[in-house]
């Protein structure tokens, strides 16, 4: 499964050149989602190694939405959203992280899951892992057991998994 979504990644991956700003290389994994054939490769292969382990599948803003909703479909289980700040109706958790300029907050709904659920966190990319480390801090909170994290694009060079030490994660592709 990780061999045919690793080719697809290949092949469909839009790298772009100085967006969002001069210098930055951008991996755009619109395509990808977009090819049937890729996209199941994908959602099969990012939920093969924690089979069997969760109850619930939480996405993370924006992008994670359609992993995690497609991985939950397949699998028979729940989804939950973890949103940016000020979406969510009712009472929440907030964790603060950093971004290359300033802060922003993720938040989830304090009584979406079950005490002791078991949750997959799934997201497209890990970058510094500030995000992911954030999403998961999140569910600690609301008394959930993170199984771990999956991602279909690693930035290796950035340090993700030293945010996300003491985590298990997965990635379908690491670059550098
Ligand atoms: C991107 C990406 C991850 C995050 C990874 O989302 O989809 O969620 O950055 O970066 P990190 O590991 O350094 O935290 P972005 O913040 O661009 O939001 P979006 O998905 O709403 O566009």
């Amino acid at each position: 499964l990780a061999l045919r979504a690793r080719e697809a990644l290949g092949r469909l991956t839009a790298v772009v050149p100085d967006f969002p700003s001069p210098g930055i290389l951008f991996r755009d994994l619109t395509p990808v989602f977009s090819d049937a054939e890729a996209f199941h490769a994908v959602v099969d292969a990012i939920s093969e190694p924690f089979a069997g382990t969760f109850d619930a599948v939480a996405g993370v803003e924006a992008r994670g939405f359609l992993l995690a909703a497609a991985v939950a479909y397949a699998t028979g289980t729940g989804v939950v959203t973890i949103r940016k700040a000020g979406k969510l109706p009712r009472a929440v958790y907030s964790e603060s992280y950093d971004l290359e300029y300033g802060q922003a907050a993720l938040e989830i709904h304090q009584s979406d899951l079950p005490a002791g659920a078991r949750v997959l966190v799934l997201d497209d990319v890990l970058a510094t892992g500030g995000t992911l480390a954030a999403a998961c801090a999140l569910l600690d909170r609301a008394g959930a057991a993170v199984v771990g994290c999956g991602v279909v694009l690693e930035l290796g060079a950035l340090g993700g998994r030293t945010a996300l030490a003491g985590r298990t994660v997965h990635a379908l592709e690491i670059v550098r």
